[in-house]
């Protein structure tokens, strides 16, 4: 008889602790979010600064921050909610946007700014929470080091377009881009796709066990 040794993350009991901490700021579910959380802890070693897009409550943001606290961290979200998905969305995410009475609908991703204020406080990880279009917004920052996290969770096609084209030539050699609505939404897939082929990349897409969508760039 053969015993099966299965091995725990080293933080997956933290990071299900950090979960319990921002579970109100975030609307990802536990499992992905503690998935997201050891993924990015596996690239801890690449140095440089950490920005998400779409924060909504900022708690994944403040969940990473609670592991890796020295970083620079910038969040960005239009804290509006979400921009009217078009055609090139799927029309599963127009009927989503349609369907306001669903538990699924958070006033379609609207969020006071407060809440991601105090997720990140709470880290005590040097922060800037800008608001705005990102098309408005992306362009306006210097960050010290290059990116060594990118987390995109823009939900749709032109959001995440904005996002990789102004962003992904700033993410370091070897840096991790995670992109939270890849199996989920077309919009998102689509733009990953004409993205990552518009420059010739050659990065390709991995899948963790639970399905986080991420690149390591290379090129
Ligand atoms: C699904 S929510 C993010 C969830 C969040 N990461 C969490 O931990 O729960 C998507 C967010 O993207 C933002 N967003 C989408 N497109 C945007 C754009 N073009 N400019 C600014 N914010 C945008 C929305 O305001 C919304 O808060």
């Amino acid at each position: 008889m053969g015993f099966e040794i299965v091995r725990k993350h080293p933080i997956e009991r933290r990071a299900k602790e950090i979960f319990q901490k921002y579970t109100d700021y975030t609307m990802i579910s536990e499992s992905m979010y503690v998935e997201n959380l050891k993924l990015i802890w596996d690239f801890s070693s690449v140095k440089g600064c950490v920005i998400e897009c779409g924060v909504w409550r900022g708690g994944m943001s403040a969940g990473i921050a609670s592991l890796l606290p020295d970083r620079e961290f910038f969040l960005f979200d239009s804290f509006e909610g979400l921009p009217e998905a078009k055609s090139i969305d799927g029309e599963r995410a127009i009927a989503w946007q349609q369907d306001t009475e669903s538990p699924g609908y958070y006033e379609n991703c609207t969020a006071e700014v407060g809440f991601a204020t105090k997720a990140m406080v709470s880290t005590g990880a040097t922060h800037h929470i800008i608001k705005g279009w990102f098309k408005d917004t992306l362009h306006t920052i210097t960050p010290a080091e290059e990116i060594a996290v990118l987390r995109l969770d823009a939900d749709w096609y032109e959001s995440t377009m904005e996002c990789l084209s102004i962003l992904f030539p700033k993410v370091k050699q070897g840096g991790l881009i995670i992109f939270d609505d890849y199996f989920t939404w077309d919009g998102c897939s689509r733009a990953v796709h004409d993205y990552l082929s518009k420059i010739s990349s050659t990065s390709r897409i991995h899948k963790t066990p639970l399905g986080v969508a991420y690149i390591v760039k290379s090129d």
